[in-house]
């Protein structure tokens, strides 16, 4: 049978908090990394691990047919078409030093396609959720109100997040690109959580994010937010398969994005895909 988004949503939010509470409690405690991943600056808690571990757990207790992808484990296949996109703790550094700004992040995709999605930004406890209609439209809420994205603004007047890839060779490129763009946006943030940015554009307290070498962990839950919130995005692979993402306001988007790609976050024969 073909699952009901509301059904997944509802999983996927009660499943963010309990994730969220027990962030919360690590914490409180002594965080120290466990391990480094892709570079060196790529690191691992053991509360990213328990996390990924619980979510996986109380997601396969109600749906053992599912497949599941996660940012710290195994990826593993399932047979109802449905699968779950998850970031344990998405802002690891952020957590590792306390600052607070991370989140867990969890979206339902079915057919090839996010229908729910479930961001919690643990230490405001506030929860961005938001899923697809049987007709294709989606539907955001955070803490239960409606949210939107900001009203059109020149690219001038617009505050745009960003982050860093844990490579150094990418961080350069980065670096570069952000010579050329800073001039020609009001700001620029490095908050450190994608889908807090995201959300960010989503509510109206940032006019857009665009970020090189993002994984779909990152995103996915997060996008769907934005885009039922009005916001448009795309998720473009790039140079050595890294994606490239892309989130504004619909009215002011394709602005935002040529200034990316004049500036070189983004080949100039890129084509805006998803
Ligand atoms: C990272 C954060 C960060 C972004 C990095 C991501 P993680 O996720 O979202 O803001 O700049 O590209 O990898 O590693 O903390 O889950």
């Amino acid at each position: 049978p073909i699952p009901k988004a509301g059904d997944l949503l509802a999983l996927a939010v009660a499943t963010a908090r309990a994730a969220a509470d027990l962030v919360r409690e690590r914490a409180a405690g002594v965080v120290e990394v466990a391990d480094t991943k892709s570079t060196a600056t790529d690191v691992v808690t053991q509360a990213d691990r328990d996390t990924e571990a619980l979510i996986r757990r109380l997601i396969s207790e109600q749906r053992p047919e599912d497949a599941f992808f996660g940012e710290e484990g195994e990826e593993t296949g399932g047979t109802s078409g449905v699968r779950w996109i998850v970031d344990p703790i998405d802002g690891t550094v952020n957590f590792l030093y306390g600052l607070p700004r991370y989140a867990v992040s969890i979206a339902a995709e079915y057919a090839g396609e996010v229908v729910a999605g479930a961001v919690v930004d643990v230490a405001a406890g506030t929860l961005y959720a938001a899923f697809r209609q049987p007709d294709g439209s989606a539907a955001a809420v955070r803490d239960g109100e409606p949210v939107m994205v900001r009203p059109p603004a020149e690219l001038s007047q617009r505050l745009i997040a960003t982050g860093f890839s844990y490579d150094a060779g990418l961080r350069r490129v980065q670096a570069e690109a952000l010579v050329r763009f800073l001039p020609v946006v009001r700001d620029v943030r490095r908050i450190g959580s994608a889908a807090l940015d995201i959300c960010g554009v989503a509510e109206g307290t940032l006019d857009g994010y665009l970020e090189e070498g993002l994984h779909l962990w990152d995103h996915a839950a997060a996008c769907l937010v934005a885009e039922a919130a009005g916001a448009r995005w795309e998720a473009t692979t790039g140079a050595g398969g890294r994606r490239f993402v892309v989130v504004a306001p619909a009215h002011g988007y394709d602005e935002l994005r040529e200034a990316a790609v004049q500036a070189g976050f983004l080949p100039v024969d890129s084509v805006p895909g998803v």
